[in-house]
């Protein structure tokens, strides 16, 4: 114990010390180190389990040291870890058919798939992709939309924040309000509306002095819309029904592409292969990483129809990334697209989110600081109010935040810390993304330590 708390001091130290703090958040005054993981659980050099609702931000769908993606890891290990890409392997090749015929299945549609490393790189590339065929470099994007942090991600993704230090970026998208129907930004309410934000989107459309279309060619400045189908960090808010479908009606009236960011939406987070498919219109392009390999060796693409990126043009060396479709990350992508064909998941996942999505109804009724929560799938928030159940509440995030990770929650007589996610415009929704894989029993113990949380910093209409 001495000696564990020893190597954590001395880690934490080292850190502060030689570690960049650019390419993470330090949430915690002290840094938490997890030292190894199993399921749904996440563990400290005390030995102490940590339940995960987040699972690194929906990469580890199928549990953290999930069996089969490791020993599919382990075995390309063994026979083919390391290959140029400018070399084929067996891997990259089924994994892109893989992804096609899937595309085929959910959307009907024919295409190729571009592999890279990173989410950001392949929005990167997705950005290229577009830019080449089209000549063309002026995109829509959604405010609170999220699309990486590379530059040219960084240029669809709504916050300033991630741009301010790094200078000018011509090609800053024009952000379109999303349709978040629990704070309008058109203080409408849903069931009278009649979806007006579409109207406000059309309405840019109307005359050249909305300042998107040259009315006398017809032709629109912006000839991409990067669209997630739930926004993500933005705090997992599900667009209504029809939203998409009249967006695209307008989008393909002038000929602009939609291009579906289905990073952390993707792999049945939402119950569905793509969060696209619940809203029945298809993309043009579709990008992907995150959970395609589990969390394992990092990999992502991109899917493009045909008519954009048929090898005529874009060509070998379009684009090109020294480590996209390596094997291993490829063999876990291939071993994941193996488990995620079982037929009983996408039922699973419903159920599961279902069963949780109610939990936290429960817990509604009994806090009034539960402003919102909903879910899809396994894509779940809860929006965390003032007692108003409107007004964000930032402070008690944080505060919930933070206890969860002291670890002395409490579960049948034993300790336990709650690992969750922070989201949304005002960092005031608990983004909560769980194993597809979660128990009964976890999702009991979930409850028990929201209430424990809630409890220790509010006050309950009544007590259970
Ligand atoms: C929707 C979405 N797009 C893109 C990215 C960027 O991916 P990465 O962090 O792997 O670069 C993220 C990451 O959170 C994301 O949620």
């Amino acid at each position: 114990m001495a000696a564990d708390l020893r190597l954590e001091n001395r880690l934490l130290k080292e850190e502060s010390r030689y570690c960049s703090y650019g390419d993470t958040v330090h949430y915690l005054k002290k840094p938490k180190i997890f030292s190894a993981c199993d399921g749904s659980f996440l563990y400290d050099y005390h030995g102490k389990s940590y339940l995960d609702l987040q699972m690194w931000y929906s990469a580890v769908n199928l549990g953290y040291k999930n069996k089969q993606v490791n020993e599919a890891v382990i075995n390309q290990i063994e026979r083919l870890p390391q290959l140029a890409s400018q070399y084929l392997h067996r891997e990259k090749i089924e994994l892109a058919a893989c992804i096609s015929k899937q595309m085929q299945k959910s959307f009907k549609a024919r295409g190729r798939v571009h592999f890279n490393v990173g989410g950001s790189q392949a929005i990167e590339d997705s950005i290229k992709l577009i830019r080449k065929i089209t000549g063309r470099t002026q995109f829509f994007a959604f405010q609170g939309g999220y699309h990486g942090r590379t530059l040219g991600a960084t240029e669809i993704t709504s916050s300033y924040r991630y741009r301010k230090p790094y200078g000018h970026f011509s090609n800053r998208a024009q952000f379109i309000p999303y349709p978040y129907c629990f704070r309008c930004p058109y203080a409408k309410r849903f069931d009278s509306c009649k979806y007006y934000c579409v109207d406000q989107f059309e309405r840019l459309f109307e005359t050249e002095y909305n300042s998107v279309i040259d009315t006398k060619s017809g032709e629109c400045e912006f000839v991409a819309f990067y669209i997630e189908p739930l926004q993500g960090t933005g705090g997992y808010i599900i667009p209504p029904p029809d939203y998409f479908k009249k967006i695209k009606k307008i989008l393909d009236h002038f000929k602009i592409y939609l291009v579906d960011d289905e990073m952390q939406m993707g792999f049945y987070r939402t119950g569905k292969f793509w969060g696209l498919e619940h809203f029945g219109v298809k993309p043009d392009v579709l990008v992907f990483g995150k959970a395609l390999t589990n969390g394992m060796n990092p990999l992502s693409g991109l899917w493009a129809k045909e008519e954009l990126i048929k090898p005529e043009s874009f060509g070998p060396g379009a684009t090109h990334s020294t480590f996209s479709s390596n094997p291993i990350g490829t063999a876990a992508g291939l071993e994941t697209m193996k488990l995620l064909r079982d037929k009983a998941l996408p039922g699973r996942i419903n159920s599961s989110g279902r069963k949780f999505v109610n939990m936290l109804k429960q817990l509604q009724k009994k806090y009034k600081e539960i402003g919102d929560v909903s879910g899809l799938g396994l894509a779940i928030r809860l929006e965390v109010c003032e007692k108003d159940g409107i007004t964000p509440n930032r402070r008690l995030v944080d505060q919930i935040f933070h206890e969860g990770l002291k670890g002395n929650l409490e579960y049948k007589g034993e300790k336990y810390g709650l690992v969750l996610d922070v989201g949304g415009y005002y960092k005031n929704i608990f983004t909560l993304a769980p194993s597809f894989y979660i128990t009964d029993e976890e999702i009991a113990m979930a409850h028990k330590f929201l209430d424990q949380l809630f409890l220790r910093f509010t006050k309950p209409k009544y007590k259970s």
